[in-house]
C-alpha cells in the first residue's frame, strides 16, 4: 500500500468515527497502536466492569471474542463495511470501546466528555514485529511476505505505517495523560506483563470500579488475571477459530505474548536503529521504553 492510499485508508474511518460517535460520561474508551495488546486490555476492562453481574465461570469472554464484547469505533469501516450502530451494544454498563485513533483526532465528545481513555502500548520494537507477522498471517498488503521485513522496518522508523509515526501516537496519549490523569491512564504492556495484580487494581480503580477489601481477600484479581491470561484467551475454542469481519482471523490476535520477541526477528543494527531513533523522539518526555 503507497503512503497516500494509507492515508485515504486512514481517514475515512476516522471522519465516520468523528461523525457518528457521541461519547457519553460514562463511557470507556481503550486506545491503542494496532498489535499494543488491545486484546488483553479489553478483557482485563470486560471482566473488571461486569464482574458483579457474571460469576467469572459463566462471563461471556468464554463464549465472544473480546473484539465482538468491546467493539472498535472504527475498524469496520476500515473494510469498507458498514459503519456499526454503536448505540446498543449488548454490555453496556458502562459501554466500552476501542479505537486506533490517535489522541488529536478523536472524536470531539471523547476529549470534551466525562469518559475516560485507557491508553495502552509497548516497546515499539515488539509492536513492529507483531504488526508486521499479523499483516503477514492475515495476508494483507505487502507484508504479506516475510522477506519485506528489512523494508517494512525502514517504512516503520521513517513513520510511514498504518496509523502514522508511532511516536506521534504514543507522545499525545502521553501528553493528554500528564495533563489530565484522571482523564487519560497510561498504560505499558511491560508493566502489565511484570505485576498484573497491581495493574488490574490500578485500571479498576481508574475505571470507577475498585476493587473492595472482601473481592480481593475472595481472589477476585486472581480469577481475572487468571481468565484473561494469554494462555487461557487463546486456548479458548472462541479464540482459536472464526475471524472478524471475515477478515481478521481471530487466532492471529494470539501469537506469542512475550516481551521482547523481537529479537528473533531483527538485527543488532536495525535495534540500535530503532533505539537511537527512540532517544531523539521522546527525549525530554519522562517516557521510556524497557527494550
Ligand atoms: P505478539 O504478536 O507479540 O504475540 P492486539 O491485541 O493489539 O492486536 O495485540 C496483539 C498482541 O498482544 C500479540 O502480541 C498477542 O500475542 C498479544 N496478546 C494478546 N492477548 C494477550 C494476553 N492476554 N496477554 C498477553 N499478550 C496478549
Amino acid at each position: 500500500m503507497g503512503y497516500s492510499s494509507m492515508l485515504l485508508w486512514m481517514f475515512r474511518p476516522i471522519l465516520a468515527a468523528r461523525k457518528h460517535f457521541k461519547a457519553k460520561d460514562t463511557d470507556i474508551i481503550l486506545s491503542t497502536m494496532p498489535k499494543s495488546v488491545t486484546t488483553w486490555l479489553k478483557a482485563l476492562t470486560f471482566s473488571i466492569a461486569n464482574r458483579s453481574v457474571f460469576p467469572i465461570d459463566q462471563t461471556p469472554l468464554l463464549t465472544s471474542s473480546p473484539h465482538m464484547l468491546v467493539p472498535f469505533l472504527e475498524l469496520n469501516v476500515y473494510w469498507g463495511q458498514e459503519i456499526p450502530d454503536l448505540e446498543t451494544i449488548p454490555f453496556p454498563n458502562p459501554r466500552i470501546f476501542s479505537t486506533n485513533m490517535h489522541f488529536k483526532l478523536l472524536p470531539d465528545s471523547i476529549r470534551e466528555s466525562d469518559c475516560r481513555i485507557i491508553y495502552i502500548c509497548r516497546n515499539p520494537l515488539d509492536q513492529f514485529v507483531s504488526h508486521f507477522l499479523f499483516s503477514v498471517e492475515n495476508k494483507f498488503g505487502k507484508d504479506a511476505d516475510l522477506a519485506a521485513i528489512n523494508e517494512a522496518f525502514e517504512m516503520y522508523c521513517q513513520g510511514i505505517s498504518s496509523f502514522g509515526p508511532f511516536w506521534d501516537h504514543i507522545l499525545g496519549y502521553w501528553n493528554a495523560h500528564l495533563e489530565n490523569p484522571g482523564k487519560v491512564l497510561f498504560l505499558k504492556y511491560e508493566d502489565l506483563k511484570e505485576d498484573i495484580t497491581f495493574q488490574i487494581k490500578k485500571i479498576a480503580e481508574f475505571m470507577g470500579f475498585p476493587f473492595s477489601l472482601e473481592e480481593e481477600e475472595q481472589g477476585l484479581i486472581d480469577q481475572i488475571s487468571g481468565l484473561c491470561s494469554f494462555e487461557s484467551l487463546r486456548n479458548l475454542a472462541v479464540n482459536r477459530t472464526g475471524d472478524i469481519n471475515g477478515i481478521l482471523k481471530n487466532a492471529s490476535f494470539y501469537r506469542k505474548g512475550q516481551v521482547g520477541d523481537w529479537t528473533h526477528y531483527l538485527t543488532p543494527a536495525m535495534a540500535e536503529c530503532m533505539k537511537k531513533l527512540m532517544d531523539s523522539k521522546f527525549e525530554g518526555s519522562g517516557l521510556m521504553f524497557r527494550t
